[in-house]
């Protein structure tokens, strides 16, 4: 496995790749890995002839008092596993690698990057759409894969390719999760034990909550808040958990069929995030 520090080794193996008529599938991390990133290295392999993944824990998604800086950093065990799966490349840049100190140009998919996370994380959607253009730029792969875990980031990275043109196909891929449940996710490190045993309630109220949305006894609003207040009693502090059309997370109507529902709520100090979208029959 190549390990690539700056952007010009990037096109240098890109470049060698493309004069060999290979195709290249790119899957950009924040590190700390673990299975669900695994995976989708895995799917890119079945996908492309090289496999290209970016470790980036990059500043412009987090807000002010966010965990920037405490973020898990565990890049000799990721250099590992990536190694071990067969990624054929590794993208480990500095922040000046990826930001110009004069940089002055920033990604915003307006509408969608306010709700939602957005609404809590003024900025954060913003600051994800300008990294992975710029990760795209410089690795100009044919196909990225993003997990649906983060169905809003997926969402808005869909909605800046489709408005910019951009020449990636993007492969959405499914949420791994614990046994229990708990989707897996390089904040659950931040979990004290007594919170591991609350956090897999979360999944099983989005499940609760689809299960009410299909029984169609109550109003989309009467089920959020109902589900929210499960979510209180069982310890957390939500932030949203809302019923939205999957195709562009506008709020469900009741004639709407392809729903997902979304949750975000924090566990002590911990944010978790997590949905489950669905088909309901009319
Ligand atoms: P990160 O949180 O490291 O996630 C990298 C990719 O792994 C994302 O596409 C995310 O949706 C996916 N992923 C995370 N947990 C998963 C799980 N349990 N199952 C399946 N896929 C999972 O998301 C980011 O980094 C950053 O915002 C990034 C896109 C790299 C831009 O900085």
């Amino acid at each position: 496995m190549q390990i690539l520090n700056t952007v010009p080794d990037v096109r240098v193996v890109v470049k060698e790749w493309r004069l060999a008529g290979e195709s290249i599938a790119f899957v950009p991390t924040m590190g700390n890995l673990h299975a669900g990133h695994i995976d989708l290295v895995n799917k890119a392999k079945v996908l492309a002839d090289r496999v290209v993944v970016s470790i980036f824990v990059n500043p412009t998604q987090f807000g002010v008092g966010e965990d920037f800086s405490t973020y898990p950093r565990t890049e000799q065990a990721d250099q590992e596993k990536l190694s071990t799966v067969g990624a054929d490349a590794v993208f480990l840049p500095s922040v000046s690698d990826v930001y110009d100190p004069d940089a002055a140009t920033v990604i915003t998919v307006s509408g969608i990057s306010e709700r939602y996370c957005g609404a809590f994380r003024p900025g954060h959607f913003s600051g994800v759409a300008t990294v992975v253009c710029k990760l795209f730029n410089i690795v100009q792969p044919d196909k990225a894969l993003f997990g649906l875990k983060d169905f809003q980031q997926l969402t808005v990275i869909k909605t800046m390719v489709r408005d910019l043109n951009i020449p990636v196909q993007i492969i959405p891929v499914e949420t791994v999760r614990e046994a229990n449940g708990l989707a897996l996710s390089s904040r659950n490190g931040y979990l004290t034990e007594s919170e591991k045993l609350v956090a897999p309630e979360l999944y099983k109220v989005l499940c609760a909550a689809k299960a009410a949305v299909i029984a169609g006894r109550q109003s989309f609003e009467e089920i959020e808040q109902q589900f929210v207040k499960n979510l209180v009693q069982f310890g957390f502090k939500p932030d949203y958990l809302s019923i939205c059309r999957s195709q562009d997370l506008n709020p469900a109507s009741d004639n709407d069929t392809e729903l997902v529902i979304l949750v975000a709520a924090k566990l002590g100090s911990t944010r978790l995030i997590d949905n489950v979208y669905f088909s309901k029959g009319v």
